[in-house]
């Protein structure tokens, strides 16, 4: 148990290996990300698109430094199984609420690792025809990639290890963490299911 980091942050961090970024470190980058889109958006009314739920944290984060206007709307997916997601079988469990015709459209991404989720997404709102579609993402992690595309709009990159918080989870808990962590191997390799 990471002692120091269950003092600072409560029982959450308690499985917590290392600090990979920290709060501050994410809020830097955060408010970086934010000043470039109200830059680059400037008068194009653009609408970001988020995809649950991981992405809660940095959508807000992201939103409060935003300085123009924009509107925001939730896509949900899901994979069919553990087994078929590498193969990139995924499905829509909730759309957008708006149409995307002729509009700019930002989608904003917590983490993108194989990019199969992604490909599926992008090619859907592609179909609706978009006046433009853009990617940012926070955290990239290279390593897995399946397919490639451009990301007009990065975090960090990632190292290949097993990271969670800020919206990052494991069996649906650290979300709730201000910073990103690795996780103890322990817990992952024990439990089961
Ligand atoms: C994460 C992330 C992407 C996907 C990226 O979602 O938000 O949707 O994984 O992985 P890929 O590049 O290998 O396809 P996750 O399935 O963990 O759902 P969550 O946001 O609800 O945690």
């Amino acid at each position: 148990m990471n002692e120091t980091l269950r003092k600072t942050y409560g029982p959450i961090a308690s499985d917590i290996q290392q600090v990979v970024f920290t709060s501050d470190e994410i809020q830097q980058r955060v408010i970086q990300i934010g000043q470039a889109i109200s830059r680059d958006y400037l008068g194009r009314n653009p609408l970001l698109v988020g995809v649950l739920k991981g992405v809660l944290f940095f959508m807000a984060d992201l939103l409060r430094n935003i300085s123009i206007p924009v509107e925001i709307d939730f896509i949900a997916v899901s994979s069919y199984s553990p087994e078929t997601r590498d193969q990139g079988y995924v499905r829509m469990v909730k759309d957008l609420e708006m149409p995307i015709f002729n509009r700019h459209i930002l989608f904003i991404e917590d983490v993108i690792d194989t990019g199969l989720t992604l490909n599926y997404i992008l090619q859907n709102l592609r179909a609706r025809q978009p006046s433009s579609l853009e990617v940012c993402v926070l955290f990239n992690k290279p390593e897995h990639r399946l397919i490639e595309f451009p990301i007009k709009y990065k975090g960090f990159d990632l190292p290949d290890q097993f990271v969670v918080g800020y919206g990052l989870d494991y069996k649906e808990k650290y979300r709730n963490l201000p910073f990103l962590g690795s996780l103890q191997p322990s817990v992952f390799q024990n439990q089961k299911g």
